[in-house]
């Protein structure tokens, strides 16, 4: 076999069959539905640049096929769900959750032809509301799906929003979490900076000081500032699990802006995790789910609250026909705008400098990841068989607590 070429920056932003990243992004479960939204008639998805369909046979199976019926091409997506799985509207022909050919009714009766028929099909999974496919190699013994710890943990309130999906590289958006300066700095119009916590934390002419700082699933972002007493510090940390998940810890202090000195003393109570699925190269979907622990009992109703609030406040000239025109007010619209127009990673011209510490430590362990896959190792991320039981939880730690000289407790592990 003809030795591989390094693997570049470039590299982590396709996701088509046979790129590098496509090929590294096919050895995670990735989430592809809130379970809420499959409902009774089939779906069409379009997932790492491949056509499917998504549905769900009347026993309850969820089943992800190939979107265009193998016999003469027709979409599966106007398909009937029947017993035994969804049958093409054109011939008729009849495939189970697993791509398996049940009847072809136009053919002699005595054929078996049908049983060496087996369409593309993917396994699927639910957990706390998600359903994770794997579009990986040997679909019939796929890794172990994570247990993610705000999924799968009882108690506490849990929410998962209706999917977002954004028109950009998927790429565009994940590093930007391992870039907190950009929170100081562009989003100190909205949430970030129009409070206490923003203002003293994320204080534009004084920022963070923060490091990146390699965990076993990923990367955690560590921002530091001197606490209430010598021998203390404020932390604020969000951490990025591969393949394509990122954790923050401080919705309580941001977004919500309650009991901030209890908060602070005791450290954040709500995970918020994101998982973003590329469905090509300029799309991706973004699956945002919150886990709260803490004593208020209509957490999610104040935070819908309270970002409802959040919306451009920019003034628009009226000629002004920019198309992310108005931005300034709302997180999210701030970091659409940004990523949206940056263009692909590999074909942007970039000066990178110190304060993209964290963007490059992260390209740096995603390339490594990739030349993993593309050896046939176990990327980061990738759970071993044996580790399919325990709880997977990533670090999002903000509140105060003693000073350290290391890091971060994860950096030793
Ligand atoms: S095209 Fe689907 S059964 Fe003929
Ligand atoms: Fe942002």
């Amino acid at each position: 076999m003809a030795p591989r070429a390094r693997v570049s920056p470039g590299d982590l932003v396709r996701v088509g069959k046979d790129t590098p990243g496509g090929e590294w992004l096919r050895r995670y479960w990735l989430p592809l539905s809130r379970d809420e939204d499959l409902l009774d008639i089939p779906r069409a998805l379009r997932i790492l640049g491949e056509d499917l369909v998504l549905f769900r046979d009347p026993d309850g199976r969820p089943g992800l096929l190939g979107q265009y019926c193998p016999h003469r091409g027709t979409s599966l997506e106007y398909g009937d769900v029947e017993t035994g799985g969804i049958r093409c509207p054109y011939h008729g022909w009849l495939f189970d959750v697993r791509g398996q050919c049940l009847e072809q009714p136009a053919e002699p009766k005595d054929s078996t032809f049908y049983r060496r028929v087996r369409h593309l099909a993917y396994p699927v999974r639910e957990q706390g509301g998600l359903l994770f496919a794997y579009l990986g190699p040997d679909g019939d013994r796929p890794p172990p799906l994570p247990r993610y710890a705000p999924l799968v943990e009882p108690g506490g309130q849990r929410q998962i929003e209706p999917v977002r999906h954004l028109d950009y590289n998927w790429f565009n958006f994940w590093e930007n979490s391992a870039d907190p300066c950009h929170l100081s700095i562009l989003h100190r119009h909205s949430a970030y900076g129009d409070q206490t916590w923003g203002n003293q934390f994320f204080d534009y002419h004084d920022m963070p000081d923060f490091e990146p700082v390699e965990t076993g699933y990923g990367l955690t972002i560590v921002m530091r500032k001197p606490g209430p007493s010598p021998d203390t510090e404020y932390v604020d940390e969000m951490s990025l699990a591969f393949p394509s998940i990122i954790q923050i810890g401080d919705t309580e202090l941001v977004h919500l802006k309650i009991e901030q000195a209890a908060t602070l003393r005791d450290g954040g109570r709500n995970t918020h995790l994101l998982f973003l699925t590329p469905n090509d190269d300029y799309h991706f979907m973004i699956f945002t789910v919150d886990h709260y622990t803490g004593p208020e009992p209509d957490f999610f109703a104040k935070l819908a609250q309270m970002r409802a609030h959040e919306v451009p406040r920019q003034e628009v000239k009226p000629y002004d026909r920019r198309e992310y025109m108005p931005f300034r007010g709302s997180v999210r619209q701030e970091d659409v705008m940004t990523q949206a127009t940056q263009r692909l990673l590999g074909e942007r011209e970039e000066r990178l400098a110190t304060s993209d510490r964290g963007v490059l430590a992260l390209r740096r362990l995603a390339q490594q990841a990739v030349a993993a896959a593309q050896r046939g190792e176990r990327p980061k991320g990738v759970l071993a068989p044996e580790a399919a039981e325990r709880v997977v939880r990533f670090d999002s730690f903000v509140g105060v607590r003693p000073r350290t000289s290391s890091l971060h407790p994860a950096a030793a592990r």
